[in-house]
């Protein structure tokens, strides 16, 4: 056998051999295979660069023959090198794809967000109140004098209806912000029949403001309408509603009061939820919170809603959503509610 036939038998060879190592390789594909087979066959000692250097055994005539055949060699490798690189970069990047699950519908930390805490007890009272069945109802901000004021048995001459505690509508005398959420009363008691079980959240509005008062402030009103209601159910509803919010071991008590469009009339304290009744600053060292008003409805509000006030009875109640909102959270300042400080507002919860 000539020098030229061992030649380009090694040649034929060492193609077969590339042949199947690059076959095998499909099976673990990778970069780094990739890399080893390149050294393996075109590195500085690889297979075929040593060819090469058998080229100096040949003689001058046999030498253009066998380095046609080894470069065809070396293209075919570089070649089979660059498409088993590509394979492998493609499935580097969908290992690393599926490794690295990006959910871009997930909320980023500092957008988290939480509820007001006005909105926060007003939802827990809520859920109070329809356990004990009652239908939340809604009714507008912006309310005429006769919701407000007239229907609910205000004189003429109350001083509520002074300019002082009241918004009015610009240029409209009779349209004005509500001062309280009452008027829910009459707009439900003009579109709903009897029996009645009703509360009702709202914003409210007076022209006042220092410490203790803001011009809005949030309100609930809560009504009962039916046969033979009486005092003892209202304050068995207002007892268990509190008990439910501050623990069962607070008693509450009535105060006589006045409301034109009850009778009587009561405002109701709830011990202090600090000091359990013992008398601190929060109480004023009475041991007791003013809570809100409540009271059998009036006859004349029955009367004036074409209702027999002889065959129905009922009873309304109305409190502060912020106040109670400020005890049950423990906060210093009314005004806290109202500055949207965002340190202050993310100490409460995302929900309930
Ligand atoms: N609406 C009264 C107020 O805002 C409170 C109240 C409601 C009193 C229902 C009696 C009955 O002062």
């Amino acid at each position: 056998m000539s020098q030229l036939e061992i030649c380009l038998k090694q040649i034929e060879a060492i193609k077969g051999q590339f042949q199947a190592d690059s076959a095998s390789s499909k099976a673990q594909l990778s970069i780094k295979v990739v890399e080893d087979l390149r050294i393996k066959y075109l590195g500085r000692k690889g297979l075929v660069t040593s060819l090469m250097e058998s080229l100096k055994t040949l003689s001058k005539e046999e030498k253009p023959a066998a380095g046609k055949v080894i470069n065809e060699l070396r293209q075919g490798v570089e070649a089979g090198l660059e498409s088993l690189k590509v394979e492998a970069d493609a499935s580097a990047l969908d290992a690393s794809l599926s490794q690295y699950k990006l959910d871009i519908s997930l909320p980023t930390q500092n957008l988290q967000g939480s509820l007001h805490p006005v909105t926060l007890m007003r939802r827990v009272m809520l859920t109070e109140f329809r356990k004990l069945g009652f239908t939340v109802y809604d009714g507008p901000e912006i309310d005429l004098d006769f919701y407000n004021f007239e229907a609910l048995n205000f004189k003429e001459d109350h001083p509520a209806r002074d300019m002082q505690d009241t918004f009015f509508v610009a240029d409209r005398v009779a349209t004005i912000l509500r001062t309280h959420t009452s008027n829910i009363q009459i707009h439900a008691m003009m579109h709903e029949k009897a029996p009645m079980r009703v509360v009702a959240p709202g914003r409210t509005y007076r022209c006042d403001s220092d410490i203790t008062h803001t011009p809005m402030f949030h309100q609930i009103e809560g009504f009962v309408v039916d046969k033979n209601i009486s005092m003892g159910d209202m304050k068995g509803i207002v007892d268990r509603f509190l008990k439910q919010i501050f623990g069962q071991d607070l008693s509450i008590r009535l105060r006589p009061s006045f409301f034109p469009f009850v009778e009587p009339g009561a405002e109701f304290d709830l011990q202090c939820v600090k000091c359990r009744g013992a008398g601190c600053r929060i109480c004023k060292a009475t041991g007791w919170l003013e809570i809100g008003g409540l009271g059998m409805i009036h006859p004349n509000v029955f009367e004036k809603l074409g209702m027999d006030s002889e065959e129905y009875t009922g009873f309304a109640f109305g409190f502060g959503i912020d106040r109670i909102a400020m005890l049950r959270y423990g906060l210093a300042d009314l005004r806290q509610l109202f500055e949207g400080d965002q340190q202050f507002l993310s100490q409460f919860p995302i929900q309930p």
